[in-house]
């Protein structure tokens, strides 16, 4: 089913009185990033994904995005859809918003799970880095940041072993609206630390991450789940940043084991 909720486009898939997920994708990439995993998780969870304000199909407006307001729009679609107690999954800027979100109001949610992210916000070397995309796009488009980012979130050997999902994936990318693009690189530049607050984190969590990942590598992700007290931590192989769409198998393992530990009934 497609919904507008807040002028948000949401995508719901499975029945809706299974337990909810919800699925936040990263950037600059759209709510297709997590077919595969829906595909798989459909029969037995209600499987909600949306565009991220900007992206997408989802509404672009002006571009002054903050992390707040990206959470409030995942709020927005939980009360919108009446969803109850979803487990959040989110990769990288999707895992930004996941964990402000938990960090502001923890009882909406059952589980997190949180693919390639970090809960640091960016660092000075990070807000330059951001400022460049900016002018970039500016002096000139979205294309070009596209062709120089996009390739850093991926395996080397990725457009080699899966050409198909890459080239799409590129397209996506180079599609997307310049005036959401930097709208979405001001809100991370923009966001707060959420770092303290993971011992706060009382559900189940789940944390994945590429071992080819530069952007937010292994070491780094270890020691975020190291913080969350019911986490569970993995290394996913063959995979740089994109890890949901890079080694599908793995992470579907990983995630059915997760959902069946902590929210299947036994009996
Ligand atoms: C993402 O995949 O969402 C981005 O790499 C996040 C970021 O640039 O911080």
């Amino acid at each position: 089913m497609e919904y507008t909720v807040n002028d948000l486009k949401v995508y719901t898939k499975g029945n809706k009185n299974n337990k909810p997920i919800i699925f936040i994708h990263g950037f600059p990439y759209d709510h297709t990033m997590w077919d595969y995993q829906i595909d798989k998780l459909k029969e037995n969870f209600y499987c909600v994904s949306y565009d991220i304000r900007g992206l997408g199909q989802s509404y672009i407006g002006d571009g002054q995005y903050t992390m707040e307001a990206f959470v409030w729009d995942l709020f927005s679609i939980i009360d919108g859809l009446h969803i109850e107690d979803p487990i959040v999954c989110g990769l990288s800027m999707g895992g930004y918003i996941a964990l402000r979100a938990i960090e502001k109001e923890p009882e909406r949610f059952a589980g997190v799970i949180l693919c390639d992210t970090r809960a640091e916000a960016d660092n000075n070397e990070g807000k330059i880095a951001r400022s460049n995309a900016i002018d970039k796009i500016n002096v000139e488009d979205v294309e070009s940041f596209v062709n120089d980012f996009v390739p850093k979130c991926f395996h080397k050997k990725t457009p080699v072993r899966n050409p198909e999902m890459y080239e799409r994936i590129f397209y996506t990318c180079k599609s997307q609206n310049s005036i959401g693009v930097k709208g979405a690189l001001i809100a991370m530049l923009s966001r707060r630390d959420s770092t303290k607050s993971l011992k706060e984190i009382k559900v189940p969590t789940l944390v994945l991450v590429g071992r080819k990942d530069i952007l937010t590598p292994p070491a780094v992700m270890k020691e975020m789940a190291k913080d969350i007290k019911k986490s569970k931590f993995y290394i996913v192989p063959k995979s740089g940043h994109m890890t949901p769409l890079e080694n599908p198998e793995f992470v579907n393992e990983k995630v059915e084991k997760f959902l069946e530990k902590n929210y299947v009934s036994k009996s």
